[in-house]
C-alpha cells in the first residue's frame, strides 16, 4: 500500500481556525488550508463553539488540499486527528449535536469543580484523574449541562471531544485516544482507560464515552458518505491523532523523557515528556497520557496567549491591518517588527494575560486581564509589546513550576504562530536563561497528526524513527544576558501583582 500511495494528512481543529495540511512522507508540506471560524462569548467567562463549523471547516479544508497538490484521494495512506483539548461535544441518538461545544477556555463551571471535589473527595480525584478538578476540563462541563439544562442532558447519546466528533463524521466510529481522553478528567490515568469507580461516583454511564485507543491505534476507516463529501478515499485509515498539544509534541520531536517544548497558540502550552505520571498535587500543572505509548506529561496551560494578543489587533490595531494589507503580510509581522523597537519591560508597562481566566499557574476562573502602569506617553507599540511580555512571563512562571518539580528544562523547542515570531522566541529564551529553536516545517499539531497516521500506516516503524526522518530544527535563539537581567524586575512585579490582585478578581466577578 506505501508504494502507491503518496501523502499523509493531518488536520488539526483549533480554536481560530481548522487546519489541513497534506505532508510527504518526509514531512514536507505539499498543500495546506486554514479555514477559520468564530469563538462565541455569550457571557463573560463562557466559550463555545458550533461542531458543525469545525466539519465544514475541514471538509473545505480537505478538498483544498486534494485540488491544490493535484492528487486524488487514493494518494493518501492515512489520516491523522488532532484539535483542541477538553471540549465538550454532546450528540442525540441519531449523531445530532445538541447544543453548542463549551470549548476548553470556558470558565462557567467553578460549582461542579466543588461538586467533584465533594462527591470523588479531593484526594482521590487527583490519584484518579491525575490532577484537581479544573474548570478547563471536560467533566465539570459534563456536570454543568446535567445542572443547567437537564433536558438537554437527558437526550445526550454520546459525548465526544472537538477532534473526535469530526472522526466520528468522516468514519461513523466513537473512538477517542488517551492523550485527549486524558483532558477529559473521567480517566484513570495511571492505566488509560475510563475510570469506572469516577464514572460511578458521578452517576455517567460509560456508555456515553467513546471507545479508548492509544494516539497511533487505527480507529476506523473513511466512511462512503465522508468519501463522497470529501474527495478522501472510502476506507482510508484514520489514526487516534491526539490533542493538539501532545500532536504538537510528536511534530516537534518531544517523544521521549528529557525534551521540552513551548506552543503558543490560542493558548500557550509548556510540555514535556515523562516516563511515569508526575503530578503536582497544587494543580499549577496538568498531568496527561502522553501520545506515546507508555509514556505520560507534564503540561502548563496559559489560556489567554494568542488570544490575547489576537484580542489587540481587534480591538487596536486598525493601522497595522491596513498596513499589512498593503505590504500583503500578516498584521502580526507588523506588530512584531514595531514592538521590537520597544525595550525590555515595554517601558514600564505589565500585562496579565488572564482574558479567559487562568489554568497554569494560577488555576483560577475569576482572574481577568489587566494593563499595569498605562502612561500617556505609551503608544500602540508599548500595548502590543506588554501583551507579548505577559504571555511570555506566563510561560517563565510555569517553567519554574516544572523545575520545581524535578522536571528539567535545558533547550526549548517553540511552535505554534507565536513560535514564529523572532521577538517572542528571543523573550522566551530570555526569560527561560536557554536556547529556545524553532522548527522548519512549523505544521505543529497537523504534523503530529500526519505523523500519527504514518505509524498507524506502517510507514514508519516507530514514532521515534519517524519523527527523525520528519523533525527539522530551524533557528535557535539564545539568551541575550542583558535583556534577561532587564526583565527580572518585571518578572517578579508580574508574579507579585497576581497575588495582589486575586481577591479583586473574585469580588470583580461577583459584582
Ligand atoms: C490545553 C488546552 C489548550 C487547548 C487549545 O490544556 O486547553 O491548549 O488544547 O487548543
Amino acid at each position: 500500500m506505501m508504494i502507491n500511495r503518496k501523502y499523509l494528512l493531518g488536520l488539526d481543529i483549533g480554536t481560530s481556525g481548522t487546519k489541513t495540511v497534506l505532508f510527504d512522507f518526509d514531512g514536507t508540506a505539499a498543500a495546506s488550508e486554514t479555514v477559520e471560524y468564530p469563538l462565541y462569548q455569550p457571557q463573560n467567562g463562557w466559550a463555545e463553539q458550533n461542531p458543525d463549523d469545525w466539519w465544514n471547516a475541514a471538509v473545505s479544508g480537505v478538498r483544498a488540499v486534494i485540488a491544490k497538490a493535484g492528487c486524488m484521494g487514493a494518494d493518501i495512506a492515512a489520516v491523522g486527528l488532532s484539535g483542541q483539548m477538553h471540549g465538550l461535544v454532546m450528540l442525540d441518538k441519531n449523531g445530532r449535536v445538541l447544543r453548542p461545544s463549551i470549548i476548553w477556555c470556558d470558565q462557567r463551571t467553578q460549582a461542579e469543580c466543588e461538586e467533584l471535589n465533594s462527591v470523588v473527595g479531593e484526594r482521590r480525584m487527583i490519584e484518579i484523574t491525575a490532577n484537581p478538578p479544573m474548570t478547563g476540563f471536560t467533566a465539570s462541563k459534563i456536570l454543568w449541562v446535567r445542572n443547567n439544562e437537564p433536558d438537554i442532558y437527558d437526550r445526550c447519546a454520546h459525548i465526544l471531544l472537538p477532534k473526535d466528533y469530526i472522526r466520528y463524521k468522516l468514519t461513523n466510529e466513537f473512538a477517542t485516544e488517551v492523550s485527549d481522553a486524558s483532558g477529559m478528567q473521567l480517566m484513570d490515568v495511571v492505566n488509560r482507560c475510563w475510570s469506572k469507580e469516577l464514572l460511578g461516583k458521578i452517576n455517567i454511564d460509560e456508555s456515553l464515552l467513546p471507545r479508548m485507543h492509544e494516539s497511533q491505534d487505527v480507529t476506523g476507516g473513511i466512511s462512503a458518505e465522508a468519501a463522497a463529501i470529501t474527495g478522501l478515499k472510502s476506507g482510508t485509515i484514520v489514526v487516534g491523532g491526539a490533542g493538539d498539544n501532545p500532536a504538537a509534541a510528536v511534530g516537534t520531536g518531544i517523544v521521549s523523557a528529557g525534551s521540552a517544548f513551548t506552543t503558543i497558540g490560542s493558548s500557550a502550552v509548556v510540555y514535556a515528556v515523562s516516563d511515569t505520571p508526575t503530578i503536582d498535587m497544587q494543580g499549577r500543572v496538568h498531568t496527561l497520557c502522553a501520545s506515546v505509548p507508555g509514556k505520560w506529561t507534564v503540561m502548563s496551560c496559559t489560556q489567554g496567549a494568542g488570544i490575547s494578543l489576537k484580542w489587540l489587533r481587534d480591538t487596536c490595531c486598525a493601522e497595522e491591518i491596513v498596513q499589512a494589507g498593503r505590504e500583503g503580510v500578516d498584521p502580526y509581522v507588523i506588530m512584531d517588527k514595531i514592538a521590537a523597537g520597544v525595550t525590555p519591560g515595554a517601558d514600564r508597562l505589565l500585562f496579565l494575560p488572564y482574558l479567559m481566566g487562568e489554568r497554569s499557574p494560577h488555576p483560577d476562573p475569576d482572574c481577568r486581564g489587566v494593563f499595569f502602569g498605562l502612561s500617556a506617553r505609551h503608544t500602540r507599540a508599548n500595548l502590543i509589546r506588554a501583551v507579548m511580555e505577559g504571555v511570555a512571563f506566563s510561560q517563565r512562571e510555569c517553567v519554574d513550576v516544572f523545575r520545581d518539580m524535578g522536571v528539567p528544562i535545558e533547550r526549548m523547542t517553540v511552535c505554534g504562530g507565536g513560535g514564529r515570531s523572532p521577538l517572542w522566541r528571543q523573550m522566551l529564551a530570555d526569560l527561560y536563561g536557554c536556547p529556545v529553536s524553532s522548527l522548519r516545517a512549523d505544521e505543529g499539531g497537523a504534523l503530529g497528526a500526519a505523523i500519527l497516521a504514518g505509524v498507524g500506516a506502517g510507514a514508519y516503524a516507530s514514532l521515534g524513527e519517524a519523527c527523525a526522518a520528519v523533525v527539522r530544527p530551524d533557528v535557535t535563539a539564545v539568551p541575550d544576558e542583558a535583556a534577561a537581567r532587564a526583565y527580572e524586575p518585571y518578572f517578579e512585579m508580574y508574579k507579585r501583582l497576581y497575588v495582589r490582585l486575586r481577591d479583586e478578581f473574585k469580588a470583580l466577578a461577583h459584582m
